[in-house]
């Protein structure tokens, strides 16, 4: 850790949708060598000069970001992708041409202009093109790559709107650039391609299914649903730490629909639930989504997560998806935030 996070020390500048200055803005000020929250189709990114030292470290600081870390860095277009990585493999290229711009980071060899404490002391530089098209402005505005992880204070759910960055970060940061509610809500999809075959380290807005259709194959490293022994090599070092975590205490359980209502009524426990769960709950519940719709299941999630927390909820019981599609990174994530407590009905 690079010790607390810093609390209200920042003169933190709100830059509204109406602003028509507000990209131009956040990229003079990113220039500058500060800190800014910027919107992407995933989620909020804190965000600095990917080659700037000593902005990168003011985002781990403001997070409370273990150093080792890693951060993705944000670029405009897949043309500036050898402007931080060298020795690309051609699946970077057939990778780009159907998921980049979006929800896809892809981990490449790294050249020497990206600082060591943006690669978190690695040979290696994740690399993403948001689909957002504010993202992309800002970066252009900026004219530098953009290191940008969660704008959360690490350990917490990723923030999905204007208002959630708001909440925890006012203080801690130069700049808010307030945008839409991000339309994908899990992170991007993170493959690494200096392993081979490619492997998934973290599932995201691009799926599995996805990227196996484009690369044939694709291996899947095992803390993408798995605790991780405290003697494994990781391949992410973002897999070594908690995430995701709401003051409550969350339960991962699985079952039927009435399994789980059953399950609930009998605790009298909080329930976060499918549609189709509902006949069968007498008590508390929040909802996020039908069985199957695994989309909204991700728009909907850490919005829930933080919810839980104004509602003053203690412990949650929570319906965990399938995990195939999109429910795969919603079940990755849930699996983190109970912290891999995980109820078999
Ligand atoms: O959607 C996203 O990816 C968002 C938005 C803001 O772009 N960013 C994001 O960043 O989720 P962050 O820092 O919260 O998560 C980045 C993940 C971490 O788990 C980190 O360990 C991993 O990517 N990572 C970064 N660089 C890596 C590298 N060189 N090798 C392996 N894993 C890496
Ligand atoms: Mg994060």
């Amino acid at each position: 850790m690079v010790g607390k996070p810093a609390v209200g020390q920042k003169d933190t500048k709100i830059l509204l949708l109406d602003d028509s200055d507000a990209v131009l803005t956040a990229g003079e000020m990113l220039k500058a060598g500060k800190i800014v929250i910027i919107p992407t189709e995933t989620v909020y990114g804190l965000a600095a000069n990917g080659l700037d030292p000593q902005a990168v470290k003011e985002i781990f600081t403001a997070k409370g970001r273990p150093q080792d870390n890693p951060l993705i860095v944000h670029i405009a277009s897949v043309n500036e992708l050898d402007m931080v990585a060298k020795n690309i493999p051609e699946s970077a290229y057939v990778l780009a041409k159907s998921f980049m711009p979006g929800p896809l980071t892809i981990v490449l060899e790294k050249k020497d202009i990206v600082p060591n404490v943006t690669s978190g002391g690695l040979d290696t530089v994740a690399v993403r093109v948001p689909s957002s098209d504010m993202a992309r402005n800002i970066i252009k505005a900026a004219g530098v790559p953009l290191a940008a992880p969660s704008a959360n204070i690490s350990g917490r759910p990723s923030p999905t709107s204007f208002e959630h960055c708001k909440q925890d970060m006012i203080g801690r940061v130069d700049g808010i650039v307030q945008g839409e509610n991000c339309c994908v809500g899990v992170e991007s999809t993170v493959i690494s391609l200096v392993s081979n075959p490619p492997k998934l380290l973290r599932p995201g807005g691009v799926t599995l299914e996805q990227l196996c259709e484009v690369l044939g194959e694709v291996e899947v490293d095992s803390g993408v649903v798995n605790k991780l022994s405290a003697e494994q090599i990781v391949a992410s070092p973002g897999m070594k730490y908690q995430h995701y975590c709401p003051s409550a205490e969350i339960f991962l359980v699985s079952g039927s629909s009435q399994k789980f209502g059953e399950f609930l009524n009998e605790k009298n426990g909080f329930g976060v639930c499918f549609t189709e769960d509902i006949p069968y709950i007498c008590g508390e519940y929040l909802c996020y989504g039908h069985m199957e719709d695994y989309k909204t299941q991700a728009v909907n999630l850490f919005d829930m997560l933080l919810k839980l927390d104004d509602l003053a909820v203690k412990t949650a019981y929570i319906h965990a998806p399938k995990q195939e599609g999109m429910g795969l990174a919603v079940y990755n994530r849930l699996v983190r935030s109970a912290g891999f407590k995980i109820i078999e009905l």
